[in-house]
């Protein structure tokens, strides 16, 4: 796969050369932003696409630096992948291997989720418990109990997941399986290995989130007997075999979310597109709250007139509750409120890393557990910061298009993990950003 649609050339540490993004704040922004393919539904439909023998085609693939390490991870495994403008071609028929890298694997979650394919279509798989952002301990142990219930033997020694089929013509068989959580991986992961297990599995309290129906569909495409995704019931009646398919991923309603917040918070209408309205209720609903208004102007398209900013409190929640993934990129526009905001983090233990920097630019919030009491202020002032984690970094970014004077966002790495040429958009709407290189 050609990596060199990785944007990410810096380290991470030390002192070494580190890439930036320099924005001047307080600038109004205009015009219409191009929405990308879904970071999220991308990775688990690369993993979804290792159950077919034949190669498959996905489209509207975000250039990611998460998506080339994903694309390493199906190289490792055997798989052939090639990469034209936003399709990507999956050839999976030559899976040879059921043993994942841990280099990879360590530094991408979404990787383990390939655990669920690997184990339906060769019988086995060899997976390293996974890394990715750190935002809380995120263990395995939904996915690992639904591979059991579905019949595989699965130990962990020495950091390494064994997940294998034995006996009976090295078939999963189907079962129901209840979520003590509704987990978005573990019900990627269980109903990637069901598909093609002997019999009906059903998934109770599955997770409803966009990206599991998107998976669904996909599968569905592929000959997959799949019904119920994006309800908290999902049942899969397995298949001998699945064909090849051409399949768009669906928008990307977190990114879309950050630009929702940048209108709001530089005070500018901007329209987006495409996007799925539906998937961004709570979002959107916030907004509202917040004193933006947000139009539905087409089937696709979102415009945001923004108003002045008021106080509101937000607790994350599995979908269809308020999305953890846009938790920071709100604590930055609440930090700008009138007023004071209660924001509760309940999915993640630890996303809270941006809270640090927004008080060096100037913003008043205290952590108290789980919840962020915010006291809005008027003004942020530019600051040299650091992003913790990806959507921390976003949310660093949103404060710097906001605050006066300049600042330096630091850690573009975890940006570059998920957000498609962010400074280009935010140029294209009349941001002024660059990116720099340099010894911090
Ligand atoms: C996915 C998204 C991530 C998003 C998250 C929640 C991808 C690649 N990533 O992550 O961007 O923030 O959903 O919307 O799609 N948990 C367990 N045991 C398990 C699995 C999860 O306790 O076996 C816990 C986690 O620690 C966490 C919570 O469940 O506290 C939610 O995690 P989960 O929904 O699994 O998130 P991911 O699929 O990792």
């Amino acid at each position: 796969m050609d990596t060199s649609l990785s944007q990410t050339k810096a380290k991470s540490s030390g002192d070494e050369v580190q890439e930036a993004l320099r924005i001047w704040g307080r600038r109004p922004l205009s015009g219409n932003v191009r929405i990308s393919g879904a970071k999220n539904s991308a990775l688990v439909l690369m993993a979804g696409a290792l159950l077919c023998p034949e190669q498959c085609r996905l489209r509207n693939v975000p250039a990611l630096a998460d998506i080339n390490r994903m694309g390493q991870v199906l190289e490792a495994l055997g798989v052939k992948l090639q990469r034209r403008g936003d399709a990507l071609d999956i050839d999976a028929s030559t899976l040879t291997t059921s043993k994942a890298p841990y280099e990879l694997v360590s530094q991408l979650r979404a990787s383990f989720f390939v655990i669920g394919s690997l184990v339906a279509r060769l019988g086995s798989a060899r997976v390293p418990l996974p890394g990715g952002c750190a935002i809380g301990a995120r263990p395995v142990d939904l996915h690992v109990r639904g591979l059991q219930a579905l019949g595989a033997e699965v130990r962990i020694e020495h950091g390494i997941v064994y997940a294998d089929i034995k006996g009976s013509g090295g078939k999963l068989k189907g079962a129901k399986i209840y979520l003590d959580y509704p987990s978005v991986g573990a019900t990627e992961t269980l109903m990637m290995a069901a598909t093609l297990a002997e019999g009906e599995t059903i998934i109770e309290n599955a997770a409803q989130e966009p990206e599991v129906a998107d998976l669904a569909n996909f599968c569905r495409a592929m000959g997959a007997k799949i019904r119920g995704a994006g309800t908290n019931t999902i049942i899969i009646v397995g298949v001998p075999r699945l064909h090849t398919t051409d399949y768009s991923i669906i928008p990307d309603r977190i990114e879309t979310g950050t630009f929702l917040v940048a209108g709001a918070i530089t005070g500018s209408e901007i329209s987006l597109s495409p996007v799925i309205p539906e998937h961004l209720t709570p979002v959107i609903a916030k907004l509202r709250e917040i004193g933006s208004e947000i139009i539905f102007e087409e089937p696709n398209r979102l415009r945001i007139i923004p108003g002045e900013l008021q106080a509101t409190d937000i607790a994350t929640l599995p979908y269809p509750g308020f999305p953890t993934d846009m938790q920071a990129q709100f604590m930055t526009l609440l930090s700008l409120s009138e007023g004071n905001s209660v924001v509760s983090e309940t999915v993640f233990e630890n996303r809270m890393g941006h809270v640090p920097e927004l008080v060096r630019m100037g913003a008043d919030v205290r952590i108290k557990g789980e919840n962020a009491i915010i006291r809005g202020v008027p003004m942020l002032s530019g600051a040299p910061v650091s992003g913790t984690d990806l959507r921390a970094s976003a949310a660093l970014v949103l404060a710097g298009l906001a605050a006066d004077g300049e600042t330096l966002v630091k850690g573009l790495h975890h940006l570059d993990r998920g957000y498609e040429n962010l400074e280009g958009k935010l140029r294209k709407l009349g941001a002024k950003v660059e990116r720099v290189t340099g010894n911090w």
